[in-house]
């Protein structure tokens, strides 16, 4: 079946009790034994499972042609817990530039667990080949990466983990099922932020991790999660499937949109440089054009005149919202080096946009006000 199909369907059945086609809630957190003791319909207490974590999981599975998924009540519980499924002394090989949040995880919780990691940056395949080490157990790619979106190699980056007996996970958060598919090119797990496009609303905080082989490292990631207890809610977890029924169409939007309006931004003279990987101008553009079937909602640009002139940007817009995050129906725009703080290295200069749903003429309309108005305060 097609992704548009899977997005529907995957995770759905009408309910047999009651004919209903929307799927129930079921806030329970404990469910009922058979007088065996046994627990014929599957669950038994829902930090272990439950009815609409499993049908999230199902659809994520079956989304990014994977066997297996494990959800998480939110992306970086999902990161922690590849982490904490790795032994102390093992080491890993993680790109420089990527989410701020997974970079942090590394070198401060994970370091302090024993995990080494060298950081490199990805763009160049052999870097990968050079950090790794006997000890190196996980190379890890996320592609395209925030805030610059470059973009890496997977099959490159994959061969290499593999001749290194490593694991490859790929956070696919950005591009989402829809535009790339990771095990595809190789990668052995498979990471999401859902608080992103997969929820896609603004309105739930989620991860997952996806799997290709439902054993090894993803069964110490499952008893991490059952243990660990970092899962979303029965709630969360109905609203992240009810947002992924509209994933593929949302994302070609967002694709669209933000190819307008990097087009628009990559001619205006006092922006300085754009960061996406639909422009032809993009050092990742032939990568991506592989690798993925669209180039995302996401973009940065650079204001000249470095941070003060970007703040004074992101200050005048109307109908894009100063907020972090991405991947709502709602475009957000960011001042990026503020919010990842000291040591980024992230330019003064940039601001990231999530481009949302609006029609991208109004997108443009407001960046241009906003960018214009720059000019009669100079
Ligand atoms: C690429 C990427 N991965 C992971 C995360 C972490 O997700 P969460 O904020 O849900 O913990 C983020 C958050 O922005 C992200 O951008």
């Amino acid at each position: 079946m097609r992704l548009e199909t899977i997005a529907v369907h995957a995770g759905h059945e009408v309910d047999a009790a009651t004919g209903a086609v929307a799927p129930a809630i079921h806030p329970s957190t404990t469910f009922e034994r058979a007088p065996d003791g046994a627990y014929p319909r599957g669950h038994l207490y829902s930090r272990n499972s439950n009815p609409n974590r499993s049908a999230l999981e199902a659809c994520l599975a079956a989304l990014e042609g994977g066997a297996a998924a494990a959800a998480f009540a939110s992306g970086s519980a999902a990161t922690s817990a590849v982490f904490q499924a790795l032994a102390p002394g093992d080491h890993v090989v993680a790109p420089t530039d990527a989410y701020h949040g997974t970079l942090r995880l590394l070198r401060e919780t994970f370091a302090r667990w024993g995990l080494a990691t060298t950081f490199v940056d990805m763009t160049e395949p052999g870097r990968v080949a050079e950090a790794v080490r006997p000890a190196t157990k996980l190379v890890w790619v996320e592609t395209p990466s925030n805030p610059l979106w470059k973009v890496v190699d997977l099959g490159a980056v994959a061969g290499i983990a593999r001749r290194a007996g490593a694991l490859l996970v790929c956070d696919n958060t950005t591009a989402t099922p829809v535009l790339q598919s990771p095990f595809r090119h190789g990668a052995d797990l498979v990471l999401h932020a859902a608080t992103k496009y997969l929820n896609g609303h603004g309105d739930v905080m989620g991860g997952a991790v996806v799997a290709r082989d439902p054993d090894g490292l993803f069964a110490r990631v499952r008893a991490v999660q059952a243990s660990g207890g970092a899962v979303p809610s029965s709630f969360d977890c109905w609203l992240t499937l009810r947002g992924i029924r509209t994933l593929p169409l949302r994302v070609r939007a967002h694709s669209a949109h933000a190819l307008a309006v990097a087009e628009f931004l990559a001619r205006h003279p006092r922006v300085e440089a754009v960061h996406y990987p639909g422009l032809a101008t993009h050092p990742g553009h032939a990568v991506a054009a592989r690798q993925m079937s669209g180039f995302g909602g996401m973009l940065s640009f650079e204001v000249r005149g470095g941070r003060e002139a970007a703040m004074a940007v992101a200050a005048r817009v109307r109908l894009v919202t100063r907020a972090t995050s991405f991947g709502g129906t709602e475009s957000l725009i960011e001042h990026r080096a503020s919010i990842e703080g000291p040591g980024t290295r992230t330019p003064e200069g940039l601001l990231r946009l999530s481009v949302g749903l609006e029609h991208p003429d109004d997108l443009i309309a407001d960046l241009d006000q906003a960018l214009r108005d720059g000019d009669s305060d100079r």
